[in-house]
């Protein structure tokens, strides 16, 4: 017998349609989320309340014996806690309120008479993974698209719906640690290696399995701490100072909400899960009006802004990828198609070796998946096997588009581009993953400009998030839709950029480098310049960045960007002569840093010499920091008034996917507006006319300045 129901019972206080549907089976109840006009479920303040009603209504009825909580969306469990809503509440109390719902309503679920099921099939995270861990049992679908965790950190927060005070108890202190603290979320066999979820199952399957877990009646006992830390009370401290002491290495003490956390789990290890809650309510409260949480709720915002595109045209459907030059950027590109799209790649070189080195470093990233065991060595294979070479124009017939990615020659990607269009595919896409030539230049002989779209990925390709899409002069719509549906499909955020030298990120970078120069010119030392950035927050500082991206790209990228932007550019010359000196940085282990086996050891004392420095000295950090930043701002804003890029939130998003700049300040202009128009302008000002002219500031920044306004509210999407 069957029936289904709209839920909800009477009382519930929400508005419209309802989240949940109830459908009974018996004496089993299998209670569908399906989220009105929605892609995703979340829970806001009006489905927790719907939820509770419903919890309500179990709890008193008798014939009701078992319960399934599943959802109706495709690929999503829960997403979590809907964070719109989170950051309209503001003030302390209307925060603690907010947060206290939540607890009551899961509390309310965990305590009901029957026994209950989560029935996870999709992304199940933050407010999703707190309700999960509520029922007694935890059944998953193991597809790609099955996730669960608690990702609440990376938005300043940690999971305060009684994540951080259960999660310890049902999975162990160390991988409740990692989950929590790093904001991950495991798949679905380490899901069950780690005792989060039960069972793992075909999706097909996933209602009549949780059907069986309902079988079993409520959970007893459960955890895992009881045996291996929850007695234990000096293991305990031991794992918790390790953690403590991780969290302010990676993050130097930017970021507030893992060590709360840890604050938060410790607490709730001695004085119980309830007293733990309560403590989250205080805690989590404090945390969410803070500007570090603020900034990465926005930079969540821009993120998944940048999901939806602003381009009305539909993109091409893309069956088989061909990449162009199997080097550092082509393997990488290759191996990244295969493993994150159903899309086959044929790959082209001039010479078979060249193929066979691009063929080993995508072996090479799955081969860690293998190591790690996220990936069978059957699965790497059949992967492998996706990807085919070949030194003519065989097979790319079948290429929807092509990922141009040879060497950094205009000549040589306009001869691969006009060998391209000689195959007379129609309207297939050339997509040239140039970092520097503007696109219109390379389309300038083009039979179809239209067809011609830049598509700039970032080393390494596997782990960098970013690629700008770039529109030449005659570049279509639709080019531009199908490489951006193409590198989200790839796992990417994409940030749409208009043509010029250098696009939005390299052209930030190219003053950013250059005055790193000339401070490592001034007699400073490559220590004390990494140092100064590193804490600051980036992710590595830019003599280590120099060896990492290569001396000999950066000399060639130098000199694109000089020529083309004169003297605001003006080189120091550090990257010509270590070049000179035949330092390649890390991939010939010879550049600022001294390297072993591929590892960089200390800064390398000989480049001192090389570069006729007599006494090299640490510098002032603050000076750096201010010299490196500013003149980051100056060029942004340059850009900003081009429209290389349409708004400086999409500026901001590049920044911190492409470059690292570091989230917790929002993004680089959000920290200009921090600073205020006014201050820059007045420092730029003295630096000019104490360091030198290239710190002149620009006209649209004086402007900005005088009217003391925001980049924020100047530079919008029209
Ligand atoms: P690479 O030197 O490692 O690889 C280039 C490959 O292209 C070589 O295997 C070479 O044999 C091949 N090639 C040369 N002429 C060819 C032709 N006519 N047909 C087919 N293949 C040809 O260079 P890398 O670093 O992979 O760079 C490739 C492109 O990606 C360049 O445009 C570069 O500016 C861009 N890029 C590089 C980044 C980096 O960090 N390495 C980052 C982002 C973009």
């Amino acid at each position: 017998m069957t029936s289904v129901a709209e839920a909800s019972p009477s009382g519930s206080g929400t508005t419209g349609a309802r989240a949940f549907v109830i459908e009974r089976q018996g004496e089993l109840a299998i209670l569908w989320f399906d989220l009105p006009g929605e892609k995703v479920n979340k829970f806001s303040t009006a489905v927790l309340h719907e939820l509770s009603a419903i919890l309500d209504h179990f709890a008193s009825s008798s014939d009701v014996k078992k319960i399934i909580i599943a959802s109706r969306k495709p690929g999503i469990y829960i997403a979590g806690a809907d964070v719109t809503e989170f950051t309209t509440v503001s003030g302390a109390e209307q925060v603690k309120a907010y947060v206290t719902l939540g607890q009551q309503v899961f509390t309310k679920l965990a305590k009901l008479p029957q026994t209950t099921v989560a029935a996870i099939d999709g992304a199940c995270l933050g407010g999703g993974c707190e309700m999960a861990i509520s029922c007694d049992w935890r059944v998953m679908a193991d597809t790609p698209r099955s996730q669960i965790g608690l990702p609440e950190v990376k938005l300043g927060i940690f999971p305060a719906w009684g994540g951080t005070s259960k999660l310890p108890r049902l999975i162990g202190l160390p991988a409740a640690l990692d989950i929590i603290l790093n904001g991950k979320a495991f798949d679905a066999k380490r899901a069950k290696r780690a005792g989060l979820v039960d069972e793992i199952v075909e999706p097909g399957i996933l209602i009549d399995i949780a059907k069986q877990f309902a079988e079993r009646g409520k959970r007893r006992g459960g955890g895992r701490t009881k045996f291996l830390v929850e007695g234990n009370p000096v293991t305990r401290g031991i794992i918790f100072n390790k953690a403590r002491k991780a969290v302010l290495a990676q993050t130097k003490g930017n970021y507030p909400a893992p060590l709360k956390a840890i604050e938060v789990m410790e607490y709730a290890m001695s004085a119980g899960v309830e007293r733990g809650m309560q403590r989250e309510v205080e805690e989590a409260s404090a945390l969410v009006n803070n500007e570090v949480a603020q900034n990465l709720v926005r930079l969540f915002f821009l993120m998944e802004e940048s999901k939806k595109d602003p381009i009305a045209a539909k993109p091409r459907d893309v069956s088989t990828v061909g990449v162009l030059g199997a080097g550092v950027m082509g393997g990488g590109i290759a191996q990244l198609v295969v493993d994150k799209t159903d899309s086959d790649v044929r790959m082209r070189d001039i010479a078979m070796k060249a193929i066979g080195g691009g063929m080993k470093a995508a072996a090479r990233i799955w081969k860690r998946k293998v190591d790690r065991r996220r990936m069978t060595p059957g699965e790497m294979q059949r992967k492998l096997a996706r990807i085919t070479g070949t030194t003519d124009w065989s097979g790319f017939q079948r290429s929807d588009i092509v990922v141009e990615a040879v060497v950094e020659s205009l000549p040589i990607k306009r001869q691969v581009l006009s060998e391209f269009e000689a195959i007379e595919k129609p309207n297939a896409i050339f997509a040239t993953n140039t970092s520097t030539i503007p696109i219109t230049k390379i389309a300038a002989e083009a039979k179809h400009p239209e067809n011609v779209v830049g598509m700039h990925f970032f080393n390494p390709v596997d782990r960098m998030p970013l690629v700008e899409v770039i529109r030449g002069e005659k570049t279509s719509d639709v080019a531009m839709v199908t490489t951006a549906a193409l590198a989200r499909k790839m796992g990417k955020t994409v940030v749409y950029c208009n043509d010029g030298p250098g696009f939005v990120v390299n052209r930030i970078l190219g003053p950013y480098m250059n005055e790193s120069g000339f401070l490592l010119e001034e007699g400073n030392t490559i220590e004390s310049l990494d140092n100064a950035m590193v804490e600051f927050g980036m992710p590595m500082g830019p003599m280590a960045l120099l060896d990492e991206v290569g001396i000999d790209v950066a000399a060639k990228v130098a000199g694109i960007l000089t020529e083309a932007f004169g003297a605001r550019m003006e080189k120091s010359t550090v990257v010509e002569k270590l070049y000179a000196d035949g330092r390649h940085g890390k991939k010939n282990e010879k550049g600022l840093y001294l390297y072993k086996d591929g590892k960089r050891l200390g800064p390398d004392p000989s480049v001192y010499k090389v570069l006729g420095i007599s006494n090299p000295h640490p510098a002032d950090a603050k000076d750096v920091v201010e010299r490196m930043v500013l003149s980051m701002i100056n060029e942004a804003v340059l850009i900003l008034d081009e429209k290389i890029v349409a708004s400086a939130g999409e500026l901001d998003l590049a920044m911190i996917m492409g470059t690292g700049f570091p989230p917790f300040r929002g993004g680089l202009l959000r920290y200009a507006d921090a600073l205020g128009g006014p201050y820059i302008l007045g420092r730029l000002d003295e630096l000019s006319s104490r360091v030198g002219p290239r710190f002149r500031p620009n006209e649209p920044l004086k402007r900005l300045a005088s009217r003391d306004g925001k980049f924020y509210q100047t530079y919008v999407r029209s």
